[in-house]
């Protein structure tokens, strides 16, 4: 007979008793739970309409062509995707130091536009607004000929003329029938000159405006920019993407976009970030918080399941179910096909 006799427990104590079954765990979260509406999937669109190109450091993702796009995403909307963001990959087109191609008719995410409208009148259809894909020095804004007094080997940015030359490109995206654009510049006072940009064009009450609020300086993006050919030919983008240490000045972006006619505010990349996303929830919770699942964040979740350190579904599973506990709403993701099928799962 044992001398030792457990403490009794307090009434507090149990926790068990509200876990013992699927349901009640469900209940744990709140009625925070993801949901398929929630999810955003990146779309790569090429410049050579026949493209189907696997993309060797994003595992199980591809460039588009225009001809490949209706066959691509009619089986994932059949099974309840609703929303997609554009990237155009420009692989022939001539870049340039303004981005001209960013909105040149003929231009990928613009004829993807003008089709997957016609395809899919149900899809919720967001483009990312950038110029890096579509510059030839691969910077995201209008440089200055006058040197970075910080670093020599760093860009200058043109203040107001990127501003500009941005809100001209989200216009141009929502004349060809865009939703929502989702600027990711990083553009001082680009939310402010997009709002007023849709406004003179009639189109403020039918696109939508997510401001990638909260991007960070990351070196998660590697895999993005070899889908989209958009690294940078010189220096890097920590002039103008936030460092990853500042989480005051995050905040200081988070308000200034939601004063300056944001509708959703993005953080990204997500997973090193949440404290991040659950600012934003707070500082600006009436505005809906989007996070972005990277490039690099997604990578790693595929790598570590292929090197058999953990269940890539289950990783899948705990890493979104994280942003949503920290305050997302809705999740760009890379993994958005595979949920589409795990939600229909018992879990
Ligand atoms: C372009 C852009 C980037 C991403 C989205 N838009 C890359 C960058 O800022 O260099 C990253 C997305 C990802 O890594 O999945 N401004
Ligand atoms: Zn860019």
């Amino acid at each position: 007979m044992s001398e030792f006799k457990a403490p009794q427990l307090d009434v507090s104590s149990i926790l068990h008793g509200g876990i013992h079954h699927p349901t009640l765990r469900e209940w744990q979260a709140n009625g925070r739970t993801l949901t398929k509406s929630m999810f955003i999937y990146p779309i790569f669109i090429s410049d050579d309409p026949d493209a189907e190109e696997v993309i060797s450091s994003l595992p199980g993702q591809k460039r588009w062509g225009l001809n490949k796009l209706e066959g691509f995403l009619a089986p994932l909307v059949k099974k309840g995707l609703k929303s997609v963001i554009l990237f155009g990959v420009p692989m022939k087109m001539e870049k340039d130091a303004r981005g001209s191609a960013a909105d040149d008719p003929s231009t990928p995410v613009i004829q993807a536009l003008h089709l997957l409208s016609k395809a899919f009148p149900q899809l919720m259809l967001t483009v990312d607004v950038c110029l890096c894909e579509y510059t030839s020095h691969g910077h995201c804004g209008i440089l200055s000929s006058l040197p970075n007094p910080g670093h020599s080997n760093q860009p200058t940015i043109e203040m107001e003329p990127s501003a500009q030359r941005i809100a001209e490109v989200a216009v141009a995206y929502a004349k060809a029938g865009a939703h929502c654009v989702a600027p990711s510049d990083m553009m001082d006072g680009r939310i402010r000159a997009i709002k007023l940009g849709l406004m003179h064009a009639g189109l403020a009450n039918r696109c939508a405006l997510m401001s990638y609020s909260a991007k960070f300086a990351s070196g998660l993006y590697g895999p993005f920019r070899d889908a989209a050919g958009s690294a940078p030919s010189f220096g890097n983008r920590k002039c103008y993407q936030l460092p990853p240490q500042g989480r005051s000045i995050a905040r200081r972006a988070i308000q200034r976009d939601a004063n300056e006619g944001a509708d959703f505010i993005m953080v990204k990349p997500a997973l090193p970030y949440l404290d991040i996303i659950s600012d934003a929830a707070r500082l600006a919770p009436d505005l809906p918080t989007a996070c972005y699942q990277v490039s690099g964040e997604y990578a790693m979740v595929v790598a570590g399941a292929e090197k058999g350190i953990y269940d890539l579904k289950e990783m899948a599973f705990e890493t979104t179910e994280s942003m949503v506990r920290a305050g997302a709403s809705i999740i760009l993701s890379y993994f958005t096909p595979q949920f589409l099928d795990w939600l229909d799962e018992e879990k």
